[in-house]
């Protein structure tokens, strides 16, 4: 489904600030694939993303969705089949619209309608019985300005949003990373049931160990701009947090180390 062929970033090049964020990554996810992302501070994570989803170009390699070669599209293009979720709740909405018109847009982001459209009543209808499956109470307000929603609850419409039209792949870079435990807990299971019922093809960063062993069916790690552990099956099935950073020292000849990380 995803296909990274020798994908390389490095950034200021030929200077005394080059940073090699991506070195020759090779990384092929099959249909319906989850995959979990964890790895140090300044590992290359969100640069792997941002390769993906075109919010800059490659200096090497290549870059296929579905069969088909994105390496130089823009992301604007790219955004049509690739959901994508950040830290900060506000971003990836428009904080001044109704909560309708906001899904409006995602929802109309497939179709090559213009930005001028109105909102059926069937589409009301429909936004409101996916927001009801939310489970925020969020289906009766509608009208509610997005600026106005907790930052849970903008980031479960948002997710909803990434969604509504399903995506071919969705990036989640530590979505519930900004969130109190409770509510990160609600947007971390919302994902997980969003994404099985669309079978969606998923790669989630996240700082919580933890979390990167229970979800999805592989874990990925990164280190240096490079991929040094890539576990799915039985080998991962079996694996504990401590393990994980047993085989991060082993690989990288260092502890781990990620400001944000959780061990549990
Ligand atoms: N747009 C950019 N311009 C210059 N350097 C960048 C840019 N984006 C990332 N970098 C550098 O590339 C390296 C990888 O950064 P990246 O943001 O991908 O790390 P990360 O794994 O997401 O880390 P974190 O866990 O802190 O979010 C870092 O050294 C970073 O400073
Ligand atoms: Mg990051």
């Amino acid at each position: 489904m995803l296909e990274l062929k020798n994908v390389s970033k490095t950034f200021f090049p030929n200077t005394p600030n080059e940073r090699k964020a991506l070195v020759d990554i090779n990384l092929h996810l099959a249909p319906g694939d989850f995959v979990t992302i964890i790895g140090g501070n300044g590992a290359g994570k969100s640069t792997l993303f941002n390769s993906i989803a075109g919010s800059f170009l490659i200096d090497r390699g290549n870059i296929l969705l579905g069969g088909k070669n994105i390496t130089f599209l823009h992301d604007y293009q790219r955004a049509r089949t690739i959901g994508r979720l950040f830290q900060d709740p506000l971003k990836g909405t428009a904080p001044n619209m109704t909560i309708e018109e906001n899904l409006a847009m995602a929802y109309l982001r497939g179709m090559r309608k213009g930005v001028h459209f109105g909102i059926s009543k069937k589409d009301s209808e429909f936004f409101r019985e996916q927001l009801a499956e939310l489970g925020l109470g969020l289906e009766d307000r509608l009208k509610t300005k997005m600026g106005l929603l907790s930052g849970g609850q903008r980031q479960a419409v948002t997710l909803m949003m990434a969604t509504i039209v399903t995506p071919k792949l969705l990036l989640l870079d530590e979505h519930t990373a900004a969130l109190d435990p409770a509510t990160a807990e609600k947007v971390a299971e919302l994902t997980q049931k969003i994404v099985a019922r669309g079978k969606i093809t998923t790669m989630m960063i996240t700082h919580n160990m933890q979390q990167s062993l229970d979800c999805g069916n592989r874990t990925i790690m990164m280190d240096n701009g490079r991929v040094i552990l890539d576990l799915q099956g039985e080998a991962r099935a079996r694996l504990t947090v401590p393990d994980l950073l047993e085989l991060f020292k082993d690989r990288s000849h260092r502890e781990f180390d990620n400001d944000r990380m959780m061990l549990s």
